[in-house]
């Protein structure tokens, strides 16, 4: 079922939406995923811009080909290449391609930049990755967990490492469900103080649990999932040294951490992985490894949201 009260709304972030939204959107994948053919044709004659600041290959081929196969016309724009990148301002550019398209989805450096774009733009904005958020990968990460163990309340999620974008989606698609979340950072690498304050705010009416920790063994403690992410997010590679400093060895998912989550946990990771950097090849390559699983939901998650905000 398309999730009506979403139509014609933005999605800069999982905390613009109810509880109930979001698990109607991760519903409505999953019907997508069993009918890959279903409402195909349903977006005839609409246009979706996909402005990319930043590199991608899952976001911007799943975008693609969800608009393509619900017979919409999907329009790559590269930054660089808009007047965007000569300086035309992002009001102005909303105010025009708002004209033309229906959606707009974009993956910027800045957050402000989304939300900037929303401002002046008479279409709904999708949030593809920002600094701060990444909700279009949660959707698929909350999914693939549903699929393991048929449901969200109550399964414990361990992250491990940087407190970065798709740390502070997660703690928010988990708290709206009722998953707990415990992070496992260093200092000054924790998620952004307002996603956890929200975290805490979900967690009141969802019976989420949220800790933070700088201990790994802890996170892991009793864990159904173990997901961790790059220590290295496009636009930091000024910090990697000190990063992979920071981070190497504890903060690595090896199978000895893995090993002492539960002996049914699973391994989650939203790609691209440096392999011995943030996780073990054992543990990325192993049997209870689903990254490729959430790299396939991210199209059946994509399609859910375009047809639900474009009605
Ligand atoms: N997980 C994810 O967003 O991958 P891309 O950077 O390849 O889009
Ligand atoms: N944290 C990573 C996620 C990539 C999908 C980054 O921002 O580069």
């Amino acid at each position: 079922m398309i999730v009506e009260s979403l139509r014609g709304r933005d999605l800069l972030s999982l905390q613009d939406l109810s509880p109930d939204e979001v698990l109607g959107l991760i519903k409505l994948s999953a019907e997508l995923k069993r009918d890959r053919r279903k409402f195909s044709g349903r977006l005839s004659g609409r246009s979706v811009a996909m402005i990319f600041e930043k590199p991608s290959t899952r976001t911007r081929i799943s975008l693609d080909v969800a608009v393509s196969e619900l017979g919409g016309n999907p329009i790559y724009l590269r930054f660089d290449e808009l007047q965007l990148g000569r300086g035309e301002t992002i009001a102005d550019t909303a105010r025009v391609l708002s004209r033309y398209v229906d959606l707009i989805t974009a993956r910027v450096r800045r957050h402000g930049d989304l939300v900037e774009l929303a401002r002046w733009s008479d279409k709904p904005v999708v949030n593809a990755l920002s600094d701060l958020d990444h909700p279009l990968q949660t959707l698929a990460d909350m999914l693939t967990i549903l699929e393991r163990f048929g449901r969200l309340k109550g399964i414990k999620i361990a992250w491990i490492g940087d407190g970065n974008n798709v740390c502070n989606s997660t703690l928010i698609g988990a708290t709206k469900l009722g998953a707990h979340i415990s992070i496992a950072c260093p200092r000054g690498y924790e998620p952004d103080k307002r996603y956890l304050e929200w975290a805490e705010e979900n967690s009141a009416r969802s019976g989420s649990r949220v800790e933070l920790t700088e201990s790994p063994e802890e996170a892991v403690r009793d864990a159904d999932v173990v997901m961790t992410d790059t220590f290295v997010s496009m636009g930091m590679e000024a910090e990697r040294d000190r990063r992979l400093k920071t981070f190497i060895p504890r903060y690595q998912v090896t199978k000895d951490l893995f090993e002492k989550a539960k002996p049914t946990a699973i391994f989650m990771h939203p790609l691209p992985a440096k392999r011995g950097e943030e996780v073990a090849p054992e543990v990325i390559d192993g049997e209870r490894s689903v990254v490729w699983d959430q790299a396939e939901n991210r199209l059946h998650t994509a399609k859910a949201a375009i047809l639900s905000i474009l009605g």
